[in-house]
């Protein structure tokens, strides 16, 4: 694990969207994996400005991580509805190369397949930006998950439907559910790279770094992949007791 400690939020998003912008010099027709959120949204700014100054995503092929179960598309607060307004509205990326899991799909469980088979047909996913939970999710793999899950259906922790009501009106019904790409699915990435910036996620750091590899803090597996980077901001890195 490669850990950058940046200054702050602004810092932590330059870098990353570097790094992406370095995979895609790297491999034009790279398999990008994506996160919503708050936080990649600054990278995702960067990334546009990039594309303004020239970077094309034309071969690139993005695979979202998630997506909430009952809500359409086309609803505001759909993960799809989020990409499109926060990056692919603004980058020359073909939308049929982007992918998210459908959350209308019924059953559920065939499109979870049919999501892990197209990224096997793509020949999997070269590089992988994650955010982290408070409490230690990747994607929506709440703690006490199986690790040898993919995409898969859940139900979310209160702690993660409570920071994400935030993004809903007071009389609307925060999805209790999602599909997400399991433990499994994000380690067989090629690269990870995961951005955590402010004093909220600073436990879970701590525990993705430093603690013991369990199911209870499911990013602590990342410790086991052969190619993770890690940026975060001051704030985040508070809890660390080594120096990095
Ligand atoms: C989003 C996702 C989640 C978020 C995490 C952090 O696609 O899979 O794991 O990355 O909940 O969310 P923010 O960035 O809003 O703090």
């Amino acid at each position: 694990m490669i850990i950058y400690i940046k200054d702050n939020y602004n810092e932590v998003c330059a870098l990353a969207a570097d790094l992406i912008e370095l995979q895609i010099k790297h491999k034009p027709s790279s398999i990008l994996g994506l996160a919503t959120g708050a936080s990649p949204v600054g990278v995702y700014d960067a990334l546009i400005e990039k594309h303004k100054q020239g970077m094309s995503f034309k071969h690139v092929t993005t695979f979202n991580l998630d997506e909430y179960v009952g809500i359409s598309g086309d609803h505001k607060n759909s993960y799809k509805y989020f990409m499109q307004t926060n990056l692919f509205d603004h980058i020359d990326i073909h939308y049929d190369k982007t992918h998210i899991p459908c959350g209308m799909a019924i059953p559920a469980k065939e499109e979870c397949k049919r999501y892990d088979d197209s990224i096997s047909a793509k020949g999997g996913i070269d590089l992988q930006l994650l955010g982290l939970g408070q409490n230690g999710h990747i994607g929506f793999n709440e703690p006490n998950l199986e690790f040898a899950n993919g995409t898969h259906l859940v139900a979310l922790d209160d702690s993660t439907k409570s920071a994400n009501s935030k993004y809903f009106a007071v009389d609307e019904h925060v999805p209790s559910q999602a599909i997400t790409m399991g433990i499994k699915t994000i380690m067989k990435a090629k690269k990870i790279l995961l951005i955590a910036t402010g004093s909220s996620k600073a436990e879970a750091v701590k525990g993705m770094i430093e603690g013991n590899i369990s199911p209870k803090l499911p990013a602590s597996v990342l410790q086991l992949h052969q190619d993770v980077v890690v940026i975060l901001d001051q704030e985040a890195a508070s809890q660390l007791k080594s120096k990095y």
